[in-house]
């Protein structure tokens, strides 16, 4: 063991010692910014999304994550930054790439680097939520069928020990997988997001093996939780779930505006319910809808034994409420459409936070897992965040167990195929320097939370 690796252990035993030990009351909620490692690490060379980004066409102007906000390697100056804005949490993912090079081969450097970075929160007293993936795998993980492939939750078992092993003691709160429905619908049905595959079977597959991987890796995450759990708002093995508001695009009262319903219960139930359902009672039921596409229709109706009752807490991820049109020649029968009204729509979380409760079978606790806006002039993301504050204030006094709210996102970041331009961070940051400069409204989000420890009310 070298010098450094000998510091950060005996710093990281003195963390685990004084934080099990003294049973002091810990925060009752918890405040604080999201982000993932492929969007702000840089140099993410050995996965998928980098090859995709490489493919021309993929990414807006080109860009891609060479650098990106450099947070490999300026982590301690963003959390000093977090720590600053007051959060008592941050939610961030692992890169598997990094860690998992070559497939059983783990990068011992590289998880001790995911150590320092769960060590530098904690020492500013800041809780680390960690995901394991975020939508990002290793170049050899579809090269062997990925999420296709009967291996592929064993695979994943296999990666979630290596880092829970690595990252015990400092981690009591995981996250499986970020957005699931996402990689399904998008990566596999749509084709729009790696590995670009559009076949309904393929969907069908992915699904069930992510499902299982993500109840094999919540086993073993569960074994490595520290005894500080108790004294957390939420602790364990949860999920991040993009969930959007829809609106029927007709008139209800006319046959259009049926037909919408009709499209909007199918798309509601494939894209956020099925999942939440599968992760309590173990049993995976939707229908993908006959469109021309694909041929046919599905329906779906499989026990996944590996998934029940695995999680302890459930994330919602919430942006923006869409119009919904049936409509057979797009994709998923359906075509989403911006409201005359804008996407922004507050009570949209609060309706949501109160469905997701209705659905909860295990009784566990929710979080706001994202909530932000692309705002690059800062002139909408304090009222949005004061608006969101307060959906979320009326959720809880209508009855919803809601224990923390993490903003996407902390700095600004690489959004996928829009690249670099849009800007999502309580931080701004200027790529040509690198230099971070806190926004106004963090600030005033800084004020917020201040003054509500315990959480909207
Ligand atoms: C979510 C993703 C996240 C980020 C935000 C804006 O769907 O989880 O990585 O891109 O959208």
């Amino acid at each position: 063991m070298g010098m450094r690796s000998a510091l950060i252990s005996a710093t990281a035993l003195l963390l685990v010692t004084r934080s099990d030990a003294s049973l002091s009351p810990g925060p009752t909620f918890f405040w604080g910014a999201a982000f993932s490692a492929h969007q702000v690490e840089g140099g993410n060379d050995r996965s998928d999304w980098w090859d995709w980004e490489h493919t021309p066409g993929k990414i807006a102007r080109g860009e891609t994550t060479q650098t990106a906000t450099d947070h490999y390697h300026r982590y301690p100056e963003d959390f000093d930054l977090a720590q600053s804005l007051g959060l008592n949490s941050v939610r961030l993912s692992v890169s598997w790439s990094r860690i998992e090079p070559t497939p059983g081969k783990f990068d011992e450097a590289e998880l001790a680097h995911y150590r320092d970075v769960v060590v530098a929160l904690r020492q500013r007293g800041i809780e680390p939520v960690i995901a394991l993936q975020h939508f990002v795998h290793p170049r050899w993980f579809p090269k062997m069928g990925g999420w296709l492939s009967p291996e592929s939750p064993a695979i994943f078992e296999r990666f979630a020990t290596q880092v829970a092993q690595a990252l015990s003691p400092h981690v009591a709160i995981w996250i499986t997988f970020n957005e699931p429905m996402i990689q399904i619908v998008d990566g596999f049905l749509k084709g729009d997001y790696p590995p670009a595959i559009s076949d309904l079977n393929s969907t069908t597959i992915a699904f069930r093996h992510i499902l299982a991987a993500h109840g094999l890796a919540s086993r073993v995450l569960r074994r490595f939780l520290p005894p500080r759990t108790k004294q957390l708002p939420i602790s364990g093995v949860g999920l991040a779930l993009n969930m959007n508001e829809f609106t029927p695009a007709h008139d209800p009262g006319t046959r259009d505006g049926q037909e919408d319903l009709r499209a909007i219960a199918v798309l509601k139930h494939l894209s956020q319910w099925a999942f939440l359902t599968a992760v309590q009672n173990g049993k995976l039921e939707y229908e993908i809808p006959s469109i021309p596409a694909l041929k046919k229709g599905f329906h779906e109706s499989i026990s996944i034994p590996e998934a029940a009752h695995s999680v302890d807490w459930i994330g919602v991820n919430y942006y923006s409420r869409y119009q919904i049109a049936r409509d057979a020649r797009n994709s998923l029968g359906i075509r989403w459409i911006i409201p005359p009204g804008g996407l922004i729509y507050a009570s949209g979380l609060r309706d949501l936070l109160k469905q997701t409760r209705d659905r909860l079978s295990d009784p566990i606790p929710l979080v706001v897992s994202e909530n932000g806006l692309n705002d690059a002039k800062d002139q909408l993301r304090a009222p949005f965040i004061q608006d969101h504050l307060e959906a979320v204030a009326q959720a809880r006094r209508a009855g919803v167990d809601v224990r923390g709210y993490w903003h996407w996102s902390l700095t600004d970041n690489f959004e996928w195929d829009s690249g670099f331009a849009p800007r999502f961070g309580l931080v701004e940051v200027d790529y040509a320097t690198q230099r971070r400069t806190v926004r106004a409204s963090a600030w005033n989000y800084r004020e917020y939370l201040l003054a509500h420890p315990e959480g909207p009310q």
